[in-house]
């Protein structure tokens, strides 16, 4: 079957508004926290990507039962102990690292040993970083290559840790809050700034989680052994999915996109800040709190004067999966843009950090890099005519997603491999983008 897209003319002007699918890191974790409350949870909007129907089946695996019922989904719980884990199971993640890293922790006390396997790209990806930690539960923890498959044998008396995260990593510092919940007192973590969902739906369950938020680390305890009850939750739009959209309207002529209901918790909004400080005018509208999350409509419009920056380090992990379009917002920009520290681009999918700077100097842009640091030399009056193919990027769906925004916007004729990427975390995001007017064959 055809697994490639062809793109050969920019989209035309648009105005439009679009609705993009549930939230990934959060539907995750809906999914797994529902699977240790007791009694039924109901999740509405959840994103029905790979990423998270593998979640699903992955908890399903360990005996919870879980349904689709008209536009929401219902698990039912039997509290932090409620994995069934007599047997030994093998638990398939596919690409996903979020689910493939917090089931870890909640699999802390397995009675049984559980293996957890991923895809090609899932499984050359450093595990280390949350078998580590974790080990220091009580837990047993092996791996292969510090990589996939990892085995996981729990302890009946685990501990609590005090564990430090500095990578700016909400995987990590989420494995470990997930692991705490089952210990016996208090967990301490002193974590660099990074997406704090995990927190947030926690607090809200009413589980004993403190969290003192300093400039650049948040310190959070944890009490273990708390059971919490069945919820509800409303899945809010996904800003890393409306990072497409948003690059793909600042850079097209004479367009006007609003993007509804999306989560911009300040751990997540590094896109908007670095555009915005980039000239653009994106705005947030009809802002509103839900269970500490706030969700917001972002209006945005064509830019034709937007301009290099000065990117502080400070805003990389709010921004982690996006740099790779902000990159071809750079591209257009009057002036040198300059990005820091960005090592951690490389730990994803695919190595992002390389695969974008291979990118950028196939579309003639003048890059220089040191290390993890780039600059990048834009160019206002980018326009291309060639013939572009993008392929052999480890079926990372945002390289396949960032290719088609380069392609509507900058010209040139293009062939995409691995359309079937985007199921990873968006797969309606061909259709809404030919809803915009995209020709996408
Ligand atoms: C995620 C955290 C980030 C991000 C990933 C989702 C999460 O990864 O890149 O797409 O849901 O916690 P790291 O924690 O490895 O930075």
């Amino acid at each position: 079957m055809k697994n490639y897209s062809l793109i050969e003319k920019t989209i035309n002007p648009f105005n439009n508004q679009i609705k993009v699918s549930g939230d990934k890191s959060i539907s995750i974790r809906c999914v797994l926290l529902a699977s240790q409350a007791i009694g039924r949870s109901k999740l509405y909007n959840l994103l029905e990507s790979d990423d998270v129907l593998n979640s699903l089946k992955s908890v399903g695996k360990l005996g919870i039962n879980f349904k689709k019922i008209k536009n929401y989904y219902e698990i039912d719980g039997f509290g932090l102990q409620g994995f069934n884990t007599e047997k030994k199971v093998v638990l398939n993640a596919g690409n996903s690292g979020t689910f493939a890293r917090l089931i870890l922790g909640l699999l802390v006390d397995s009675k049984n040993q559980i293996t957890i396997i991923g895809d090609k790209s899932l499984s050359t990806r450093d595990f280390l970083r949350v078998t580590e930690p974790l080990k220091q539960f009580g837990a047993v923890l092996s791996s292969k290559n510090k990589s996939l498959p990892v085995k996981i044998l729990g302890s009946n008396f685990l501990r609590p840790i005090k564990y430090i995260e500095n990578r700016g990593s909400a995987q990590c510092k989420s494995a470990v809050i997930l692991a705490a919940l089952k210990a016996s007192g208090k967990t301490k973590i002193k974590a660099k700034k990074s997406r704090n969902h995990t927190e947030l739906i926690l607090k809200n369950l009413g589980v004993p989680i403190k969290i003192t938020s300093k400039k650049n680390f948040d310190f959070i305890e944890v009490n273990g052994q708390h059971n919490f009850e069945g919820f509800e939750y409303r899945v809010p739009g996904d800003i890393s999915s409306s990072a497409f959209f948003i690059v793909l309207t600042l850079l097209s002529k004479k367009s006007k996109l609003i993007v509804k209901n999306i989560n911009v918790n300040k751990s997540r909004l590094g896109i908007i800040k670095i555009l915005n400080r980039m000239n653009a005018k994106i705005i947030l509208k009809n802002k509103k709190k839900y269970k500490g999350e706030i969700i917001s409509d972002i209006l945005v419009k064509s830019s034709t004067n937007l301009k290099g920056i000065n990117c502080p380090k400070n805003l990389n992990s709010s921004a982690i999966d996006e740099f790779l379009v902000i990159f071809l917002a750079a591209s257009k920009a009057k002036g040198i843009s300059k990005f820091k520290n960005l090592g951690e681009m490389n730990k994803k999918e695919s190595p992002r950090l390389d695969i974008a700077v291979n990118f950028l100097k196939k579309i003639g842009i003048r890059v220089e890099r040191k290390k993890y640091d780039i600059k990048i030399y834009g160019n206002p009056k980018l326009k291309l005519d060639g013939n572009y193919t993008v392929k052999r990027f480890k079926k990372d769906h945002r390289v396949f997603m960032m290719s088609c925004i380069a392609a509507l916007t900058l010209g040139g004729k293009w062939k995409i491999y691995d359309t079937d990427s985007i199921n990873s975390s968006f797969p309606n995001f061909l259709d809404l983008i030919k809803k915009l007017g995209a020709v996408i064959k």
